[in-house]
Parts: structure tokens; sequence; C-alpha cells
């Protein structure tokens, strides 16, 4: 790949809506929730500016919160350099919508794209790393994913149509990485095609391959009240000293 176009962003997704989590916020989006005394999304911000490969962030936020978020970020930035740029841009309806927007504030420079979904705050920068490393060592896109733990089956009409062999299943997760223009093409299509996807790879590996790297069981998605747990757990847990 052309070396001025080596460099490495990395959109951060917190347009959602967190509607299944929308009663036990009493409405709060989830990605402002706080956790150790900062949002959910500044500590994605976090994890991705340790890794020195990445140049830059892209957080995408609901239209009607962009400006706002942009001025509360000015301040983190202040507070905090992390020594990355990083700029603002507003989402859309659906996840890939918000992608799509984000990939419009990326410079031209940025060879490689990380997509992270805020809800997933305990994202390392180990996993940061290793996404990077597969991408800098040739792979046009690549993902984190977990073994499946339980019996996977395919249920319609409430009866088991087929157990699926979970040895060849893996439970994928964010920050998935790509080359820009890759993803770029697969956005495209997506749109013209009328693709429905909940991740990227979804549609980036109807084009290319797209390489698995070892996930992380502690890099969870805050989706259902049950996950808010996690948020007080880690807030509260004490050494044990008995
Ligand atoms: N997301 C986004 N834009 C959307 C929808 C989702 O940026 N239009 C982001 C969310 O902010 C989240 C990530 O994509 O960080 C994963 O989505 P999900 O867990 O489904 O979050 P929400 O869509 O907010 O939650 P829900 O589906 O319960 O409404
Ligand atoms: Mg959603």
């Amino acid at each position: 790949m052309d070396r001025t176009m080596n460099d490495i962003w990395a959109i951060i997704l917190a347009a959602g809506s967190g509607t299944r989590l929308a009663e036990a916020t009493g409405g709060e989006r989830k990605q402002y929730l706080e956790y150790k005394g900062v949002p959910l999304f500044w500590h994605c911000a976090r994890a991705f500016s340790r890794v020195a490969r990445v140049r830059g962030l892209v957080f995408v936020f609901p239209p009607e919160d962009a400006p706002a978020m942009d001025k509360k970020l000015r301040q983190f930035f202040k507070t905090e350099d992390l020594g990355v740029q990083w700029t603002v841009v507003a989402g859309g309806e659906r996840r890939q919508d918000s992608v799509r927007n984000g990939l419009t504030g990326l410079p031209k420079s940025c060879g490689h794209v990380l997509v992270h979904d805020s809800a997933r705050p305990f994202v390392s920068a180990r996993l940061v790393r290793e996404l990077v490393d597969a991408l800098d060592s040739g792979a046009r896109g690549a993902i984190p994913a977990v073994p499946v733990t339980d019996t996977v089956k395919r249920v319609a009409d409430n009866r088991v149509a087929e157990t699926l062999d979970r040895s060849e299943l893996g439970a994928v997760q964010t920050p998935q990485g790509f080359e820009t223009a890759l993803l770029r093409e697969a956005h495209d299509r997506a749109l013209a095609e009328g693709w429905e996807v909940t991740d990227d790879a979804s549609m980036v590996e109807r084009l290319a391959e797209v390489a698995v790297v070892p996930g992380e069981a502690g890099n969870v998605k805050i989706t259902v009240p049950e996950d808010l747990k996690r948020l007080e757990e880690a807030r509260t847990t004490v050494p044990c000293t008995g």
C-alpha cells in the first residue's frame, strides 16, 4: 500500500438510542453513561489513543447532540490530551448509516479504519494493537471473535430447526478493522443493494477475505439492563483482604 496513505483512524460509534436500556437508564443514551467518572465513549477514546499507530478518532453522535458533544470533547481533550486528531460527525438512523457518515470524517491519508461500538467501553489497547498488527501484516479486514460456549441452535416457530457445529462458531466483537477504500466500497454496495447488517464485516466479507483474531471475554457490549451491573460492579469492587 502507498506509504502516504498508511494512517489508521478509528470511528467511535455513539449515535444509537439505547432502546433496550431506555427504561433502566430513564431514557439516558447508554453511550453517555459514566464509568469511573467519564462517559463510555471516552473510555474507548483512551484505549485507541494508547496505540501509537492510531492517528485520529471520528466520534459519531446523534445529530441533535453533535454540537454539544463537540464542545464537551473539546473540554475532555483540554484536560486529558490523548495525542490524537479528532472530529465529530452526525450519525444516522441505523448503525450502518452511522458508520457510513463516520467515513466522511476520515482524512485522505487514512488507509485503514477501525470501527468500534462505544457501547464496548472495556476495549483494551492490547486488542486494538492486535487488529492494527493484522492490518499492517496485509489483512484487508480483521475482526475479533471469542469461542461460543453455549450450544447454538437455529430456532424457527419455537422449534429447533438445526444444531450448529459449535467448534466453527465465534461471537464477534468490535473494533473491526478494514482497508478504508474496501469499507467504503462495501457501504456503497450495501446502500445500492439494500443490505441490512449488524456489523461491518457482514458487508466486507461479501467482497474480500476477513481475518479473525482472538477477542477478549471482557470486551462486552452494554446492551440490556443486566449489563449495567458491569459498570457498577467494576466501580464498587474492593480488594479482598480476608
Ligand atoms: N449506533 C450508532 N448509530 C445507530 C445505531 C447504533 O452509532 N443508528 C451505535 C451505538 O451507539 C452503539 C453501537 O452502535 O455504540 C452498537 O449498537 P447497539 O448496541 O445496538 O446500541 P443502540 O442501537 O444504541 O441500542 P438499541 O439497539 O438497544 O437501541
Ligand atoms: Mg441497536
